[in-house]
């Protein structure tokens, strides 16, 4: 039976009188509470693969603003840890792993303990699915294939990914099968949350923007076709949204080619485009600046308004077109939250 939940009947194209809502990030460093439990775990990492305390900060945002939608807590790159790859999160740096840039170290990663290393993901999943209120939906998540390639491949995180768009262009056949191992494991890693109890997907490719057209294609769209269809050959129902991050008017070809559920929309693309020629082909979320949500304010209420007046007549989820970043007050997420619950098309 197909859930009764604003979240999960928004993604299915039957629009209610509320547009419901979520934040991307929305556990994480403004939160107090999220401080406290991320030092009592030891680090990141820790707090990723302690069960109990990953569920606890994905409850939080919850509690404090009553979202229609949680996200594991969790990251994109536990997917090349659990392949074996070294990864550090230093304070002020992000994430730091040893570059997977050649045929030799490529081959030296291995799916053998790749589900195991997880299982504390699962687990979260599991949790979560028991813990939460009847009416918010449980999203699990990944990153794309191209999105974590260049924290695989780079390093770290970086500005135009020129190193993994060097080894995309010099080295294709090896890229290729770094993007293909890519492709399976998240496969299966997705198909895994929701045998725990995942009831949303969300794939996040942070960095296609990075990419001319042609290797957008090759290396954005093609995977993510190949992940939709390895899920829906297990999961047909389970709604997906895609978050090619930067795509512009690409976006367009990519639903198409995908079949996603939904897509959400970063802050750049204008909202009377995406009503004209995005939301006729599926439900759209986004895409309010997360810096707005630092200003606060009247000027901060009239962004949501704004989103709302251009998206509100159609399929509509609303969200942030990036992260939640560490400097936001939990008042203004409060302020935006309240005119959300009590807001009707
Ligand atoms: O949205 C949520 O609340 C769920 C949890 C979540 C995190 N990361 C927690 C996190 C999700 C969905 C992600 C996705 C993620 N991680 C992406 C894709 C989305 C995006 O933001 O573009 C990417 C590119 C990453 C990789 C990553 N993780 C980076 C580059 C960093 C460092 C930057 C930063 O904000 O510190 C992280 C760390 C990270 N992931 C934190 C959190 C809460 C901060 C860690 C800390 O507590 O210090």
């Amino acid at each position: 039976m197909a859930s009764d939940k604003l979240f999960i009947q928004t993604l299915k194209g039957n629009q209610k009188d509320r547009v419901p809502f979520w934040f991307m990030r929305q556990a994480g460093r403004y939160l107090p509470e999220y401080m406290a439990l991320r030092k009592e775990a030891g680090s990141f990492l820790d707090l990723c693969y302690n069960s109990d305390f990953a569920t606890e900060v994905t409850l939080q945002p919850i509690r404090r603003f009553n979202m229609d939608a949680a996200i594991l807590f969790s990251d994109i790159l536990v997917i090349p840890h659990a392949l074996g790859q070294d990864l550090a999160f230093q304070v002020g740096e992000g994430p730091v792993l040893t570059p997977v840039n050649n045929i030799e170290k490529l081959e030296a990663l291995s799916k053998d303990n790749f589900h195991d290393h997880l299982n504390p993901v699962y687990q979260t999943v599991s949790n979560l699915s028991k813990k939460l209120p009847d009416h918010v939906a449980l999203i699990g998540f990944a990153g794309a294939p191209w999105t974590v390639a260049t924290y695989m491949v780079g390093g770290r995180g970086s500005k135009d990914q020129a190193e993994t768009r060097i080894m995309a262009y010099q080295d294709r056949e090896t890229f290729e099968q770094l993007i293909n191992l890519l492709v399976d494991v998240t496969s299966e890693y997705l198909i895994r949350q929701v045998d725990h109890g995942a009831e949303v997907l969300q794939i996040f490719d942070s960095w296609s923007g990075s990419l001319p057209a042609d290797e957008f294609i090759k290396w954005c769209v093609e995977p993510m076709v190949k992940i939709v269809q390895n899920i829906r050959a297990v999961h047909p129902d389970v709604p997906i949204i895609g978050f090619p991050k930067g795509a512009g008017a690409k976006i367009k070809n990519y639903i198409k080619k995908t079949r996603v559920n939904a897509v959400s929309i970063d802050t750049s693309t204008s909202t009377s485009w995406v009503r004209d020629a995005v939301q006729p082909l599926c439900t759209v979320q986004g895409n309010l600046d997360p810096i707005m949500l630092v200003r606060g304010g009247a000027p901060l209420e009239r962004a949501v308004h704004h989103i709302l007046d251009h998206l509100k007549d159609g399929s509509h989820i609303f969200n942030l077109g990036h992260g939640i970043i560490p400097q936001t007050p939990p008042e203004n997420v409060k302020m935006v939250s309240d005119i959300l619950l009590s807001y009707r098309r």
